[in-house]
């Protein structure tokens, strides 16, 4: 799937560990497709050496697709070739595999596992929407990221007295907004698990800039982050296009744009949007994602030695997820 900073840790991490068993390991190019028929050359051995400065770099170093095993296009068909990954698995002689992924890479995890073939999970998404774990990989890194994109935003925004609109990604859910859209200030954040109203929105944004309008030397400026999955009481999702990936999801997009051209044309206000995309996954990863990694791969590995399949490992009450509550003192 998507690729997210602290994977190459993870990796890392399970070449380390599987060595502590004497246990050879493998990496598997693009994701499923390297376990086709046809892509036998997308299988490279991955030894301590190797993998040794991989936990430094950013995206990963395998190598991704959005390939499903269980709908691959083929001659103006889709096919189930799921059984081709099983006797790839049996060819290359896998005792285990490991899947890094978020909900399309582990629901195909998952299904293989129902089909015998010894796989277990690594829970990876920036969205941070898995259940079942508090953390997956990457969404510390990207919220940092997201963070300063956002506080970059607010300079000119500032300085010309416009409305920025930011778009960050998050298709069913609203972690990575919230989170990074409160630490870097944000006057709103419109999450996709809750939808909004674009005349409430420009009622926020009227009151709170009347206010600094009193006196000029207020700012008089607002940032308002969405995450690209939100959507207006009014209407559906926001699409590039209506073209579906292999796990049937639509590429999402364009809701910041939608919000700005409403604020210009809607109020007395000027807007701008940005949409950082990808660069919100870019970038090495940070001190989070590289002790995620390294104990997700690490007990990846001996859940696979402990004969676990069909299971993905999970982190629970780790920082930011923790519960803040109030106790009396
Ligand atoms: O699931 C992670 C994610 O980054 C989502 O936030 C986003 O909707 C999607 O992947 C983008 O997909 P792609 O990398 O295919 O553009």
């Amino acid at each position: 799937g998507g690729d997210a900073p602290g994977l190459n840790a993870a990796i890392k991490s399970v070449v380390y560990r599987a060595s502590d068993f004497h246990l050879e390991t493998v990496g598997i190019l693009d994701g499923w497709r390297g376990l086709l028929d046809g892509y036998s050359d997308l299988v490279i051995p991955l030894d301590y050496l190797t993998v040794r400065p991989w936990d430094r770099d950013g995206g990963t170093n395998l190598g991704s697709s959005r390939t499903n095993p269980f709908r691959v296009a083929r001659g103006g068909q889709e096919l189930d070739l799921s059984g081709e990954v099983l006797s790839n698995m049996e060819r290359l002689g896998l005792d285990g595999l490991v899947a890094m992924g978020g909900e399309d890479t582990l629901g195909v995890a998952y299904a293989l596992s129902q089909k015998g073939a010894p796989v277990v999970g690594v829970p990876k998404t920036i969205d941070k929407d898995l259940l079942g774990t508090d953390y997956t990989l990457g969404f510390d890194t990207a919220m940092c990221t997201c963070q300063e994109l956002i506080e970059r935003c607010r300079t000119p925004a500032g300085s010309h007295h416009w409305i920025q609109v930011v778009e960050i990604m998050g298709r069913h859910a609203g972690h990575l907004a919230f989170w990074s859209g409160v630490g870097g200030g944000a006057f709103v954040v419109l999450v996709p698990e809750s939808p909004f109203g674009l005349d409430h929105l420009g009622e926020l944004i009227s009151q709170r800039l009347e206010r600094s309008a009193l006196d000029r030397r207020y700012p008089r400026y607002a940032v308002i982050v969405v995450a690209e999955g939100a959507s207006p009481t009014t209407g559906g999702l926001v699409t590039t296009s209506d073209e579906k990936d292999a796990f049937g999801h639509v590429k999402l997009g364009g809701i910041g744009d939608t919000i700005a051209h409403w604020i210009r044309t809607e109020t007395s206000y000027d807007a701008r949007s940005v949409v950082p995309a990808h660069a919100q996954r870019g970038g090495p990863p940070g001190p989070v994602d590289r002790l995620m990694g390294v104990l997700f791969g690490s007990a990846a590995v001996d859940l696979l030695v402990g004969g676990g399949t069909g299971r993905m490992v999970s982190a629970k009450g780790v920082a930011p997820a923790c519960r803040i509550s109030h106790e009396s003192l």
